[in-house]
C-alpha cells in the first residue's frame, strides 16, 4: 500500500514538472525558451506583492491557452534595475513584442529605448512609460475616470451638512497613473471643498488649492507629495495612523483611497476610532476588498476587468506580429509623444450592486467569499 501511494506521488510529481511546460506557459522563467527555443512576446509585470498583478498574469496565461505564439511573463519586484535586466532578457530571446507595466514610468524610459533600437514593439500596459519617444501603444483603463468614481462615489454619501471630514491618499507619485486618478477624483471634489462642503483634514496643500478647478501636474504632485501612500499598505497604515493622530476625525468621515490593498489598510487604521462612520474608496476589485464590500467595510471599489485589459494588449500584439493595422481609440501624452492608446472603461462596485458585477458577471466564484 505505501509503496503505491509512493508510486503515485512520484507519477504526480513528475507530471506536475511537465504540466506548464507547453509552448504557452508563460511564467517567470521557465518557458519553452528556457531550452533553447525563442519568444515573440515577452510581458513584463511590476510585482507579485500584490493581488492585482498576480490576477493580470493569471488572466494573460487564460488568455494565451489558444495562440500560437510563444509568450514569456517576468516581474520587476518593484525594482527599475530588474526591469532593466527583465527587458535585456527578453531581447536576447528575440521578441518581437514588449507588453510593459513599469515600475517606475520615467525609470522604464531606458529600458524600453534599448527594446526599440532593437526594432521591437513596444506597449505600455496600464501605466505609462514617460519621458520617451520609444513607447508604440498603450492599453490602459480610462484612469482619470476611475479617480471621478471614486470622487462622485464620495459626494454621493453626503447628506446636505457642510464641513464633512475628508482625508486625502494617493498612489505612488512615479505612476504616472496616480497623476490621472487624482485628478479625476479633483475634478468631483474640489467644488465640494471649495464651497466648504469639505475640509480637507490632512493636506495643508490640497487646502491651499482648493479654489483651483484645474491643477498643473506640479500643484498635484505638491497635493500627492503629502498624501502618498507609495502603492504600498504599510506606508498607507503608517500614514493613516499619523494623520489620524494629527486630525482625528469625528462623525461621518469621508476617504479617498487610491486602490484596493491601501484601502484594507487605511479602513483598519479608521477603524480603530471610536463613533465614526467611515466612507472609504478603493478601485481594482481585488478579491480580499470585495470581502470587505460584502462586510460593509470598504465602501466602494472600480472594477476594472482586466480581462478587457489583457485582451487588448494581447490583441495589439497579435496584429503587429501579423502586420496588421493596430486600432485604438485615444492617445496620450507622456511627456514627449502623444501615444496611441487603447482606453477601457471601468465600473463602479459597491455593497449593493457586487453580486451582479462581480459573481454574476463571472469575474470572481462566489465560492471565493462568505456572506454574500
Ligand atoms: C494600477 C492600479 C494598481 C496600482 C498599484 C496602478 O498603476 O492602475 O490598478 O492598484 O498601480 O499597483
Amino acid at each position: 500500500m505505501k509503496k503505491l501511494l509512493l508510486i503515485l506521488l512520484v507519477t504526480v510529481m513528475v507530471m506536475g514538472t511537465f504540466v506548464g511546460c507547453g509552448k504557452n506557459d508563460a511564467t517567470d522563467g521557465a518557458v519553452d525558451s528556457d531550452r533553447g527555443g525563442s519568444v515573440d512576446i515577452g510581458i513584463i509585470l511590476p510585482t507579485k506583492e500584490e493581488p492585482r498583478w498576480v490576477q493580470d498574469e493569471a488572466r494573460f496565461r487564460e488568455a494565451l491557452k489558444g495562440t500560437d505564439h510563444r509568450v514569456e511573463i517576468l516581474f520587476s519586484q518593484g525594482d527599475s534595475a530588474r526591469e532593466k535586466q527583465n527587458v535585456e532578457t527578453l531581447i536576447a530571446k528575440g521578441i518581437k513584442v514588449l507588453i510593459i507595466t513599469p515600475h517606475d514610468g520615467a525609470a522604464a524610459a531606458a529600458a524600453v529605448k534599448a527594446a526599440k533600437e532593437e526594432g521591437i514593439t513596444v506597449i505600455s500596459y496600464d501605466r505609462l512609460v514617460t519621458g520617451t519617444d520609444a513607447v508604440d501603444y498603450y492599453i490602459t483603463f480610462n484612469s482619470v475616470s476611475v479617480g471621478e468614481a471614486q470622487g462622485q462615489f464620495l459626494v454621493d454619501q453626503l447628506s446636505g451638512g457642510t464641513g464633512e471630514n475628508l482625508y486625502l491618499f494617493a498612489g505612488a507619485a512615479t505612476d504616472n497613473n496616480a497623476f490621472l486618478f487624482f485628478e479625476g477624483a479633483w475634478n468631483v471634489l474640489q467644488p465640494k471643498i471649495a464651497d466648504g462642503t469639505f475640509v480637507v483634514m490632512n493636506s495643508p496643500k490640497a487646502v491651499e488649492f482648493k479654489n483651483k478647478a484645474v491643477l498643473t501636474r506640479d500643484e498635484m504632485g505638491e497635493i500627492i507629495e503629502q498624501i502618498t501612500t507609495d502603492w504600498k499598505p504599510e506606508v498607507a497604515k503608517s500614514r493613516a495612523e499619523s494623520h489620524i493622530t494629527a486630525a482625528p476625525p469625528s462623525g461621518k468621515t469621508f476617504v479617498l483611497a487610491p486602490n484596493d490593498g491601501t484601502a484594507r489598510a487605511i479602513f483598519d487604521q479608521f477603524n480603530k476610532e471610536a463613533g465614526i462612520e467611515i466612507f472609504i474608496t478603493g478601485q481594482d476589485a481585488e478579491i480580499p476588498s470585495i470581502q470587505y464590500i460584502i462586510d460593509g467595510k470598504q465602501s466602494m471599489t472600480v472594477l476594472k476587468d482586466v480581462r478587457d485589459l489583457v485582451a487588448g494588449a494581447i490583441g495589439t500584439a497579435v496584429d503587429v506580429l501579423e502586420g496588421n493595422k493596430v486600432e485604438t481609440n485615444a492617445t496620450y501624452n507622456n511627456g514627449v509623444i502623444d501615444v496611441k492608446a487603447k482606453d477601457i472603461q471601468v465600473i463602479t462596485v459597491t455593497k449593493d450592486n457586487v453580486k451582479e458585477k462581480i459573481i454574476e458577471s463571472g469575474y470572481y466564484d462566489a465560492s471565493e467569499f462568505t456572506g454574500l
